[in-house]
């Protein structure tokens, strides 16, 4: 049932919007839409005003948007599994009162605040400072390539109180979008996902109280990784979503193109590469669902994650990059939505870890 609304919602709803996307509109209107149907807190339990679904509900529902936006599929992924999920996972009673129902419903839209120019992959390398100034942190420092960053109305931000104590000085901590010394700065344009916000922010001796600070001292970059395990299944859904929408579009034109008197598909050359892109498509889907399920039961997935980010990701790289080719030079116009879907899938093999980092984390568990 989840799955049919969901889908009804994308191809009525959102579809009417990724043009406009495209051109560089943040889809407010459309999150407004989602939280009032309980898109926004899918996973979320019903006490904090959440819809109260289980993990593959949520999985679900960016799966099936992200066939129609991928751009709508990163928002949702990261509001809910790294802009909602540390304040459910880590915060106090008090902290999960006051930001989790209005993150679930929709009001507030989350973002994650870890990378920074000289921390990306090697995020325990992170330089922003908070130092204690009576009941406050007084936070320096600037952070990059924040999704959902300028638009959301709550940051979960990541600094060091000591940076000689490496992983162990790093500290979360709830940063709202009106807190004075939070600056938002540069928009990135980017390849792809054009209807998602990213940007810079810059923390100008910024006051947070210590009743905003997640978790304890010095836990921050275990809050940091066990939320990307999370977050990484949503971002392979999100790839999912992609591979899918493409492998649909070049199935369909390769039926209906005609060259040298008969329609492409009856070529071997195109034939097999549809029956490779949908053979990893459904392998990537077990994989994806199958995590879903484990975190579901409340299994540890750190490992499976990667490994379905990994793939998924991979494959809508590859199956999108199919796809342009068959639709030749028509793919590689706008015409058409396929290089849309090629542009998108190249940043799922980079953020929540890349594909090189998720082989770090796989590695470590053998
Ligand atoms: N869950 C809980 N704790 C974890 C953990 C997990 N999955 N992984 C590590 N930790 C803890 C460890 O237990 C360890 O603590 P102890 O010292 O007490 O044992 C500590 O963290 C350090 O762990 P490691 O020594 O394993 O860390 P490492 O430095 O060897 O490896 C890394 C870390 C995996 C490379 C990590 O830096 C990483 O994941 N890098 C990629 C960063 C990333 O994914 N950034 C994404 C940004 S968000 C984003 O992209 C959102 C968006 O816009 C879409």
């Amino acid at each position: 049932m989840l799955r049919k609304m969901v889908r009804e919602f994308a191809e009525q709803e959102v579809a009417p919007f990724v043009e406009k996307m495209e051109q560089g509109m943040f889809p407010r209107e459309l999150l407004k839409k989602m939280g009032s149907l309980g898109l926004m807190g899918i996973p979320i339990p019903t006490e904090y005003d959440g819809s109260g679904m289980d993990f593959t509900s949520y999985i679900i529902a960016i799966h099936e948007l992200s066939k129609v936006s991928a751009a709508i599929g990163v928002i949702l992924s990261v509001h809910t599994s790294v802009g909602t999920n540390p304040i459910l996972y880590f915060g106090t009673e008090e902290q999960k009162k006051a930001f989790v129902p209005k993150l679930a419903r929709g009001e507030y839209l989350g973002a994650f605040c870890l990378t920074e120019a000289s921390a990306g992959s090697d995020a325990e390398a992170l330089k922003t400072k908070a130092y204690k100034e009576g009941t406050d942190y007084i936070i320096n420092g600037s952070k990059l390539f924040i999704t959902n960053g300028g638009e959301a109305d709550v940051y979960i931000v990541f600094a060091t109180i000591d940076e000689k104590l490496k992983t162990k000085g790093i500290t979360a901590f709830i940063v709202t979008k009106d807190t004075p010394g939070l600056v938002i700065g540069k928009e990135e344009k980017k390849m792809g996902l054009n209807g998602s916000r990213t940007v810079q922010l810059t923390f100008d001796d910024m006051r947070v109280p210590e009743t905003h600070r997640l978790g304890k001292e010095g836990e921050g970059f275990t809050i940091a990784m066990a939320n990307l395990d999370v977050g990484r299944i949503g971002i392979a859904a999100q790839a999912l979503g992609i591979a899918e929408a493409a492998y649909e579009q070049a199935l369909q034109y390769a039926k209906n193109r005609h060259q040298f008197g008969k329609s492409i598909i009856s070529n071997q050359g195109i034939a097999f590469k549809l029956a490779d892109m949908l053979t990893r498509i459904e392998a990537a889907k077990l994989l994806v669902y199958r995590t879903a399920q484990l975190r579901t039961k409340g299994v540890k997935v750190g490992k499976e994650a990667s490994m379905a980010k990994l793939f998924a990701t991979k494959t809508a790289m590859d199956v999108s990059t199919e796809a342009v080719q068959i639709f030749g030079g028509y793919g590689y116009t706008k015409d058409y939505p396929v290089e849309r879907y090629f542009r998108d899938a190249k940043v799922t093999e980079i953020y929540e870890g890349t594909n090189e980092i998720q082989r770090i984390v796989i590695s470590k568990y053998l």
